[in-house]
C-alpha cells in the first residue's frame, strides 16, 4: 500500500470513530442551528444529559441505544450493514461526533411519539431552564 493510501485509510478510521463530549451550552446552541425549535432546546439538553451525559459515542449494549440521544435500534436505526428503521439510518452513524443526523432522527421520533419516547423525559418534564442557563 502506498504511503498516501495508508494515510487515507487511517484518516477514514479516525473519522468514523471520533467521539465527543459536548458542553451543555454548545449542545444547546448547535441543535438550534439544525432547526430544533427554541422552545424545545432546554428539554433536549436535559434529555441528552440524562441519556448520554452529552457523549456522542455512548452505546447501551443491553437496551440497544445509540449516541447522544440514545436512539433505539429496536425501532429507529439498523445494526446490519444497510440503513434501516424509522430513521432509515445506521445506528453507528449516531455514535460519531456529527450530531445533525442524530438530531434529525430525534425530531422524527418526537413528531411521531413526542418526548415520552425517551424514558428520561421523566426528569425533564418540568422546569428545565437550568439546562440552558447562562448559555
Ligand atoms: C441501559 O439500558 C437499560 C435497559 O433499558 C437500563 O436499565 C440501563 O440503565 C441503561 N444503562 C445506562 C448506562 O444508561
Amino acid at each position: 500500500m502506498s504511503p498516501y493510501k495508508t494515510v487515507a485509510v487511517l484518516g477514514l478510521f479516525f473519522a468514523l470513530t471520533r467521539a465527543k463530549i459536548y458542553d451543555r451550552c454548545e449542545f444547546a446552541r448547535e441543535i438550534q442551528t439544525y432547526g430544533v425549535p427554541a422552545d424545545q432546546v432546554a428539554v433536549w439538553t436535559c434529555i441528552a444529559q440524562h441519556e448520554s451525559e452529552y457523549n456522542t459515542a455512548a452505546v447501551n449494549w443491553s437496551s440497544g441505544d445509540h449516541g447522544i440521544y440514545q436512539i433505539s435500534e429496536l425501532y429507529w436505526c439498523s445494526t446490519s450493514g444497510t440503513p434501516g428503521g424509522g430513521c432509515n439510518a445506521l445506528c453507528s452513524q449516531f455514535e460519531d461526533d456529527y450530531i445533525q443526523d442524530d438530531t434529525a432522527c430525534a425530531q422524527l421520533i418526537y413528531g411521531q411519539m413526542g418526548f415520552p419516547a425517551w424514558t428520561t423525559y421523566q426528569y425533564c418534564n418540568g422546569d428545565v431552564s437550568s439546562y440552558i442557563a447562562g448559555c
